[in-house]
């Protein structure tokens, strides 16, 4: 925990399993996978970070929907998946994904208290714009910040300056949340404050920077920020 009081101006959220249930796309179909349902949105999941950082160290982008669907090509080969429609239905899933139950609440509580609200995702600027839609936050967020302009993923440091570049704040003023271990610690080390959000609860990270608060929701943020909830 941090002793200095908090100067924050702008919350900054990591998207998937952030705000976005990135299983939510797997559970709209679940019939259709049967007991290997969970297993196949692991690797999807897993394997769709793992071609972001790998991409980045081998120097050959490609945006966050192509990686998305190779990942996912790969996760149906992997659990010998042969429906032939399911991979077009899960990606088209994946641009309405189910948001958090708390976040509605905890953004409009954010917005109402005057704070600058932004997404700052590995997601291309459609998807991003797909899901804020489909999850009617339009209104409840100032920016939606895409890697897509830099060509490169977290947990690059110029990811994370985006969000600072936008607002035209320091780092420290940045309250960020994540429910990857690995992002808050990218954060965390570029200098934001940092909530992990550990919906998961996973371990933590021995990464060399550590997020500052950890809670199991967003909800964890009004109480940091003095905001009435
Ligand atoms: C994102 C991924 C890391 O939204 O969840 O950037």
């Amino acid at each position: 925990m941090t002793d200095t009081p908090l100067d924050i101006k702008a919350c900054v959220f990591d998207a998937y399993g952030t705000l976005f249930d990135v299983h939510s796309a797997v559970a709209a179909h679940r019939q259709r996978l049967g007991k290997q349902a969970n297993e196949v949105s692991g690797t999807w999941r897993t394997k769709q970070l793992e071609y972001t950082w790998l991409r980045s160290l081998m120097g050959n982008y490609a945006d966050f929907w192509q990686v998305t669907g190779e990942a996912l090509d790969y996760s149906l080969d992997a659990h010998n998946i042969k429906d032939g429609t399911l991979h077009e239905d899960l990606m088209q899933a994946y641009l309405k994904l189910e948001p958090y139950t708390e976040v509605h609440d905890v953004l409009n509580a954010l917005k109402s208290a005057g704070y600058k609200t932004a997404i700052l995702s590995n997601g291309s600027p459609a998807m991003l714009e797909a899901a804020v839609r489909g999850a009617h936050l339009e209104d409840l967020l100032d920016e939606s910040l895409s890697v897509d302009n830099l060509k490169i993923f977290k947990p690059d440091p110029r990811v994370y300056q985006l969000a600072t570049d936008a607002f035209g704040i320091k780092p420290e003023q940045v309250l960020f949340q994540s429910s990857n271990a690995w992002d808050a610690s990218g954060a965390a080390n570029f200098g934001y404050k940092v909530l992990w959000v550990n919906r998961f609860g996973q371990r933590p990270e021995r990464l060399p920077a550590k997020p500052d608060y950890e809670a199991t929701d967003l909800r964890k943020m009004l109480e940091l920020l003095n905001v009435p909830s």
